[in-house]
């Protein structure tokens, strides 16, 4: 196949996972990132899993000139962009960093692009942008509800701007909004790992079980959920990463006649807090110590996708229960923590 790929942010959670996929999938990859969220040690740890040793480049994606500079002997068939900020509290306290870093490096990306004459863009997006839905599950069509963070509001803002980016320059531009990925790599050799204290639920568990937090704050049991707590749609990131790998054949091999496409990537399953404590403590076998507190700001009571598109256009559909998410991700916890 030999199609080039450039990979923003290709050292972080998603990144990472999906790099190994393209690769083992014949890709030729290169990343970019600035480790403002990540460690070398995930270069290493994908060139390990794949046998193959990856062009990287150190680089912030909101220093045009020194990103241009490093590129400019490289051509790439196709960009795919993870690379942004994603806590959603430190966007609500930090909103012009959120902006700044995330649509600067978005605007950047579709500049070098255009100097470079690439005509293929995959963009993460998120469940984030629809909000609070008015009805369940969500689809594509589900409009863009007031964004709960300036995180979510930055994704709102960049699916717009590529939208208008891929009229104008026709070129072929795919979003995927994901919803809550959890879980690592069957090698157990890459994962999530938060910096400091964990902000979303799947990592927090895995801190406690391990005891490196002593109790998890469950926020909130009184929402109109089957237990009171938020449900959401987890996806298990080597299902999500392969998403990534059906998006890039549909860039490679279809011209499709809408140059910008958005496809939910779900499970359309919802699980509550609770069942997911629940199938951590059950499969692995552990305790997690928790207690119920207040509602966190921002939280809405309930999301999960409706699929059906990505299953019907993407070919591919998600192959891991919730049960191997909260396996893989305290395998993952364990060996990082040996
Ligand atoms: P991550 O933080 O693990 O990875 C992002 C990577 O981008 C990191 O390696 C970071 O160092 C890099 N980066 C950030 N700003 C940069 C810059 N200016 N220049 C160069 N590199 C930069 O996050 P992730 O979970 O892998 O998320 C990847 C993408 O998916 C992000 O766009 C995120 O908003 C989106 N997303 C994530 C989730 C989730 O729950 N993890 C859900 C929906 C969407
Ligand atoms: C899940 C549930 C919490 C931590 C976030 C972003 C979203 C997307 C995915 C990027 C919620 C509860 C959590 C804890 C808890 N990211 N929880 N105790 O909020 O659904 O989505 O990540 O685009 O934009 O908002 O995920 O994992 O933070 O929370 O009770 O210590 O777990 O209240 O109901 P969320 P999460």
């Amino acid at each position: 196949m030999d199609k080039k790929i450039l990979v923003t942010g290709g050292l972080g959670y998603i990144g990472s996972h999906t790099c190994i996929e393209l690769i083992n999938n014949g890709f030729n990859v290169s990343i970019i990132d600035n480790l403002v969220n990540s460690e070398i040690t995930s270069l290493k740890s994908i060139e390990k899993i794949t046998g193959v040793k990856i062009n990287f480049y150190m680089v912030d994606l909101t220093d045009y000139n020194k990103m241009k500079n490093k590129l400019e002997n490289e051509n790439f068939d196709i960009v795919i962009h993870f690379a942004a900020l994603k806590s959603v509290s430190e966007s609500i306290n930090f909103p012009e960093k959120y902006m700044d870093n995330n649509i600067g490096s978005l605007k950047n990306i579709l500049k070098f692009m255009e100097y470079k004459n690439i005509k293929k863009l995959l963009f993460s997006s998120s469940c984030t942008v629809y909000g609070k839905p008015d009805s369940l599950p969500v689809t594509e069509e589900s409009i863009f509800k007031k964004p709960e963070s300036p995180y979510a509001e930055t994704k709102q803002i960049s699916e717009k701007l590529i939208d208008e980016f891929s009229n104008k320059f026709k070129q072929n531009s795919i979003s995927l909004r994901y919803f809550n990925p959890v879980g690592a790599h069957d090698s157990g050799l890459i994962g999530e790992k938060p910096k400091g204290k964990p902000e979303n639920l799947v990592p927090y568990i895995s801190e406690t079980a391990i005891g490196l937090r002593k109790s998890l704050s469950v926020f909130g049991s009184d929402y109109k959920t089957k237990d009171g707590t938020p449900v959401r749609d987890y996806i298990h990131i080597v299902d999500l990463a392969n998403a990534h790998l059906a998006a890039v054949i549909r860039l490679t091999n279809y011209k499709s006649k809408k140059y910008y496409e958005v496809f939910n990537i779900g499970t359309g399953k919802g699980y509550s807090v609770l069942e997911v404590i629940n199938a951590f403590k059950k499969v692995n076998k552990v305790d997690i110590n928790y207690k119920i507190v207040g509602r966190r700001k921002g939280d809405i009571d309930i999301i999960f996708s409706d699929n059906t598109l990505s299953r019907k256009t993407l070919n591919w559909k998600p192959k891991k229960t919730i049960e191997d998410m909260v396996e893989s991700s305290w395998r993952w916890q364990k060996n990082i923590n040996r």
